[in-house]
């Protein structure tokens, strides 16, 4: 999705831009540009291409990529095309008709059409099919009837905009001072020292290796931020906002790729020191060797949590098959009836919430709209929500009444993987403790399953040990066009999750489903071209899942197996099989998962294709 960056004080402007723009590539985007303003009457900088950053980056002149000790303002975007197609026309940074006022622009404008004709009528012409031209033209006719007041500009446009927007606006006859607005879309502001420099971000990445002083923008704040000047912060009607700078930490090492040839296979290689970092402090081993669960989001909420009837997760994608994960965790441990919906849908019906109804959002971005949205929905209806979410000092962070961050680190690969992981534990160490918390989980349960969940990195470890056969073993499936995945209990939604880690990112075609489902109608499918991925690890539906295993093996379809280490039946009757260390049938998919993000991603590199930035995908979805 689109990433914005902004600069403002006396390095030089376009190196920070473009390593701020490098930083955001993770998002995704189809096209790149800055624009810089360094107030010699020379108007606005502009430098667009489409595709890479690397092409606008070529598009810079030495004199000006290199120009230092100018005071500057600078502003950076990475597009994702929404109105009109990826072309330099369409990519940001826009420039108003009389050239007086440039921005980039995140988020839709919904009633950008009715704008637009309002502005043709007052004479304004477009250079691009955008949304944000429109947005910039609007901005552009208040700012010259208010006396090239911006700030009172962008107030009175972002007044009339509907819709959803992360914007930096530049004037060009002040080359010190920019604004910026949320709604809907994340901005942060970084501070440098003394506020001889400013740092702006869609997200805190550009800003880290600079400053840790930064402050979030709420929705709906306007900012200004003038050189060696406090930041003000207002809100659309005028009336000033508390500023509150916040201190993040975040470890930009983290953001490089460390040895491995890809972010997914460094992603998913970092998941046993992920899951420990996301237990570290939460399960606790006692001293008399037993263990406990400290999740301090339950302290302040535990009457609610506890009262709670009906439990609702919402979320997108990867994260909803967390939260179907989730589901089978709280209903077993905690007795709770819980739904899981996905939060578009759920956005627009007329879900029914209770008062005393508890909403888990599930995100790793916390950014994703449909998610967001659906929180603000529960909270309208008095639901408390909880979030579980990855993206520190996200939006969905900090629209959750508590929550528990999941702790697994940036992950920029666009197929999330660790962030899967992180969220399957999170769920688990929440139901085991407000399991234990009901009295619906048995004291000697609780033990057992957290001795089990201790040993899950390890366990991990030994299935990552098998990545090479996992490699050699996918090159038997690059021909495929359709694949299907089965599994039952706890692995029916690792099914689903290996269906979408594969079409993701190496284009084939995969379907999940519960494997009793097969005979119902996938089966139809079945033949010596279709490969078909079985979960059928020991538990107590191996047996049930070993016919549905033959029913596909007498038609001839080619099996690949993932079963529990020592399983001596299965190998008969599957091609291929990949073993997994034995655990606990509720802790199963945080084993069993490793092998489908693998087998995703060999067989995506050996088809040749871009697998930290698939094609059409974003990282972090802001649009619904
Ligand atoms: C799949 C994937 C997406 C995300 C979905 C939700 O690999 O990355 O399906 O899971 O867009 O995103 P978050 O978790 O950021 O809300």
């Amino acid at each position: 999705m689109c990433g914005i960056v902004g600069y403002l004080g006396s390095q030089s402007a376009a190196q920070i831009l473009i390593k701020g723009l490098h930083q955001l590539e993770y998002r995704g985007y189809d096209s790149a540009g800055i624009v810089l303003n360094t107030g010699q009457g020379k108007g606005f900088n502009l430098f667009k291409a489409k595709g890479k950053v690397a092409n606008l980056e070529a598009a810079i002149p030495d004199e000006v990529m290199y120009q230092d000790h100018v005071t500057v303002s600078g502003i950076g975007h990475t597009r994702w095309a929404t109105h009109g197609e990826p072309s330099v026309a369409n990519a940001h940074p826009h420039v108003s008709m009389s050239g007086d006022v440039v921005l980039v622009h995140n988020g839709i404008i919904e009633n950008y059409k009715e704008l637009k004709d309002q502005l043709m009528d007052r004479g304004y012409t477009f250079q691009s099919q955008t949304d944000t031209e429109v947005l910039c033209n609007l901005i552009d006719l208040y700012y010259q009837q208010h006396g090239h007041d911006l700030r009172m500009a962008v107030m009175q446009a972002l007044n009339k905009a509907i819709g959803a927007y992360a914007i930096v606006v530049m004037e060009q006859q002040d080359h010190a001072h920019v604004i910026c607005a949320r709604k809907a879309s994340p901005l942060v502001i970084g501070i440098g020292e003394g506020n001889e420099e400013f740092f702006i971000g869609s997200d805190a990445t550009p800003i880290v290796s600079y400053t840790h002083k930064v402050i979030y923008l709420d929705d709906e704040q306007v900012a200004d931020v003038r050189l060696n000047h406090e930041v003000e912060i207002l809100n659309l009607d005028q009336t000033l906002a508390q500023v509150d700078v916040k201190e993040v930490d975040l470890d930009i090492s983290a953001l490089t790729k460390g040895g491995f040839p890809h972010f997914m296979i460094k992603e998913i290689f970092d998941q046993p020191n992920c899951i420990e970092n996301c237990m570290r402090g939460r399960l606790v081993h006692l001293e008399d060797g037993s263990y406990d669960v400290k999740l301090s989001a339950l302290q302040n909420f535990k009457a609610k949590l506890i009262r709670a009837r009906h439990v609702i997760i919402v979320a997108c994608g990867t994260s909803w098959h967390a939260g179907l994960i989730g589901k089978q965790l709280i209903e077993e441990m905690c007795r709770i009836r819980v739904e899981v919906e996905y939060a578009s849908e759920f956005r627009y019906r007329n879900p029914v919430i209770e008062k005393d109804d508890v909403v888990i959002a599930i995100s790793q971005s916390g950014e994703t709209a449909d998610t967001l949205a659906a929180i603000q929905l529960a909270k309208e209806q008095g639901a408390l929500v909880f979030g579980i979410v990855n993206g520190v000092g996200s939006s969905i962070a900090r629209a959750a009444d508590t929550g528990i961050y999941i702790h697994v680190g940036p992950e920029i690969g666009v197929a999330s993987t660790k962030a899967f992981t992180g969220q399957v534990t999170v769920l688990t160490l929440l139901a085991l403790a407000l399991g234990r918390a009901l009295g619906t989980l048995s004291e000697e349960k609780f033990q057992r399953t957290c001795h089990e969940l201790m040993q899950i990195p390890a366990k991990m470890g030994e299935v990552l040990k098998q990545n090479e056969a996992i490699c050699q073993l996918s090159a038997h499936f690059t021909y495929a066009r359709n694949f299907l995945y089965l599994g039952r209990g706890y692995n029916y939604p690792v099914a689903l999750e290996g269906a979408l880690k594969l079409k993701e990112i190496s284009y084939i075609h995969a379907e999940g489903y519960p494997a009793a489902e097969m005979k119902h109608g996938p089966i139809a499918l079945v033949d010596e071209e279709m490969p078909i991925v079985f979960l059928a690890t020991h538990h107590e539906l191996y047996h049930k899942i070993i016919s549905n295993m033959q029913e596909v093996q007498s038609r001839k379809g080619r099996i690949l197996a993932i079963v529990t280490q020592g399983d001596e039946e299965i190998s008969h009757i599957a091609q291929e099989v990949i073993e997994v260390p034995e655990t606990l049938q509720a802790l199963e998919p945080l084993l069993s998962v490793l092998p489908m993000q693998l087998l995703a991603y060999h067989v995506a590199v050996m088809k040749g294709l871009n697998v930290d930035m698939p094609r059409n995908l974003a990282k972090s979805v802001t649009v619904e």
